[in-house]
């Protein structure tokens, strides 16, 4: 499984890639809304001037000629845009439309194996089922990213999984392990998984034989 870092805040963004363990961005319009004094457009050039990988941009419009429209203008704007697309019938139009141009595409807001086989269809490169809003509702988000993969499994689909709306350390686990192909995590949260108590605490063991070492 792959990371993608969730956020549209360049330094996370820079520091999330000098690690050297993340692929990609996703963005969505609250992430953007959160950032002040700068343009979507311009946002998303900075982006992709540092990173080489999909970059996930979010059309507003909610009928297919405007997704269509939105998503070309923001796919313009740098090759390895991927065109983030609300799972609704107009949005699956528009993923037709854009998979027919060569666009890549990411359905949004899924929420169950059969709104991810209609995207899959429809040719969407990438689904991102929403594992942390299902958990708010006592639903389990991981299971359907089970469900998902082995729907597509068992069907050859090619259009990968992004695990989407990971709130902790353990949702990046589940995710790995039920199959799918990126989790887009939070800066919060990709930080959080290189913690552990007993690695702090090792090292400064280290450190402190170091010091105390036969000179
Ligand atoms: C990413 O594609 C999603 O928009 C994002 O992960 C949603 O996360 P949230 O449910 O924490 O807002």
């Amino acid at each position: 499984m792959k990371f993608f870092i969730d956020t549209a805040n360049m330094e996370e963004i820079k520091d999330a890639f000098a690690l050297g363990v993340v692929a990609g961005v996703t963005t969505n319009p609250s992430l953007v809304a959160k950032e002040k004094n700068v343009s979507f457009e311009d946002r998303l050039r900075e982006i992709t001037s540092l990173v080489p990988g999909s970059v996930s941009a979010e059309v507003i419009a909610l009928d297919a000629e405007g997704m269509i429209k939105e998503g070309k203008e923001l796919a313009s704007i740098a090759p390895n845009i991927t065109i983030k697309v609300p799972m609704t019938p107009d949005g699956l139009k528009a993923v037709h439309a854009f998979s027919k141009e060569g666009i890549k595409t990411n359905v949004t807001l899924i929420f169950s194996a059969n709104q991810a086989l209609l995207a899959a269809r429809a040719g969407a490169t990438y689904v991102s089922p929403f594992v942390g809003r299902l958990d708010d509702i006592g639903h389990n988000g991981s299971d359907l990213i089970s469900t998902i993969a082995e729907m597509f499994a068992v069907h050859n689909i090619e259009t990968e999984i992004i695990a989407a709306s990971i709130r902790h350390p353990q949702h990046v686990t589940d995710a790995a392990l039920r199959g799918a192909h990126i989790a887009t995590i939070p800066y919060k949260v990709l930080m959080q998984l290189f913690n552990h108590p007993l690695t702090d605490k090792g090292i400064a063991a280290f450190l402190e034989d170091w010091k105390n070492r036969d000179k």
